[in-house]
């Protein structure tokens, strides 16, 4: 039998420690390629595993997929990349063109190198931000056309882009995943992201500061999330070849004031504030289907947002992160909703 072998770009990050440690206990070899902009701890204790190989390095460097490669195990079934500067704030901070040199010329790099070593498939983490404001109030397709408000959003966009043009003529199938914004723990947690933010704040500042309440976002918890990429990485290459699926939970629809409600029932003492100030380029308001995941690679998400608010509440009342206001779990000093 050949080894399962599978290459993972951003593999210490949020999604990629998780997805490492789901993958190795699965009994796949791991690669995992990340320059650690947040460290690296979240791999510590996989190590010792035999399965488990790393490499730091920056995959905008042309060579660097390539060189991570070890001759002593079998060729990837997969290249997934996850390396990104992940999230609006943290792309305005960098600036454009640090932006699209980490965010687009690096997808291009990873999706050549890929390719250039004979791996039929190409797994790209995307975002539902790409969607923008919905148009008629209906929930997104992966029809839907693109209206990307943020800088972050137009890299992953252009990104996309690039890749569906590869599609035909190549031997590499690329697939692109298009997840909500995730909430839950990992070896690397992030309190930079709505849902797992609320908690902090009203648990540990005990206020909540909400701006936009009325405005939908789409929520999905990082192991559902990282089940559905797998999903993809076990599906028959032909039938994901140049497609894309949004990857969430319909009861994961929810406006910022329903999180909200969720999270009152657990910490009723919060105390709420509004403001109705909008984020320059980050107007998002858009529910989000999730039919074709569910049809074409039976996907089912398991968990819903008060199963997370309970968890991370849960880690923070326990202690079980010792100083949550840590810089390193957060990936830029600004938050944006
Ligand atoms: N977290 C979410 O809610 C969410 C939602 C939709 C899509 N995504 C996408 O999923 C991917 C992973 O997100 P995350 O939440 O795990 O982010 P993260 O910031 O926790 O992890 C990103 C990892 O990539 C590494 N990295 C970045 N640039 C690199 C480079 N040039 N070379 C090597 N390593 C590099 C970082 O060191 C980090 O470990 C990103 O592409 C992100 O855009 C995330």
């Amino acid at each position: 039998m050949v080894d399962k072998h599978v290459v993972i770009t951003g593999g210490a990050g949020f999604i990629g420690s998780y997805l490492t440690g789901q993958l190795l206990h699965e009994g796949y070899h791991v690669t995992v390629v990340d320059d650690l902009l947040y460290g690296g701890e979240s791999l510590l204790s996989y190590l010792p595993n035999e399965l488990f190989h790393f490499v730091k390095a920056d995959v905008c460097e042309s060579r660097a997929i390539r060189a991570s490669i070890r001759s002593d195990w079998a060729k990837p079934q997969a290249v997934i990349h996850l390396a990104a500067i992940a999230g609006f704030p943290t792309c305005q901070s960098v600036g454009r063109l640090v932006a699209w040199r980490y965010n687009v010329e690096s997808t291009q790099h990873v999706f050549e190198q890929t390719e250039a070593l004979g791996v039929d498939r190409f797994i790209y983490l995307s975002t539902y931000s790409n969607y923008g404001l919905s148009a008629d109030g209906e929930p997104v397709t992966e029809e839907t056309p693109l209206n990307p408000q943020s800088l972050y959003a137009e890299t992953k966009v252009a990104s996309e882009r690039y890749l569906l043009a590869q599609t035909e003529g190549s031997t590499c199938a690329p697939m692109i995943f298009r997840p909500t914004t995730l909430y839950g723990l990992s070896p690397r947690p992030r309190f930079d992201l709505i849902v797992n933010q609320f908690v902090f704040d009203a648990y540990i500042r005990r206020k909540l500061m909400i701006y936009q309440r009325g405005y939908s976002r789409s929520f999905v918890h990082i192991a559902d999330a990282v089940h559905g990429i797998i999903l993809g990485l076990q599906s028959p290459v032909e039938s994901i070849r140049g497609q894309v699926f949004n990857v969430g939970a319909e009861r994961g629809n929810l406006t910022k004031d329903q999180v909200v409600k969720l999270i009152l029932k657990r910490l009723p003492e919060t105390r709420i504030q509004y403001k109705d100030i909008t984020f320059g380029g980050n107007m998002r308001d858009i529910s989000v289907s999730f039919k074709k995941i569910q049809d074409e690679l039976g996907f089912k998400a398991k968990y819903s947002v008060d199963d997370g608010v309970r968890e991370i509440l849960h880690a923070l009342q326990d202690g079980l992160i010792r100083e949550p206001s840590d810089p390193r779990y957060r990936n830029a000093r600004f938050i944006v909703q």
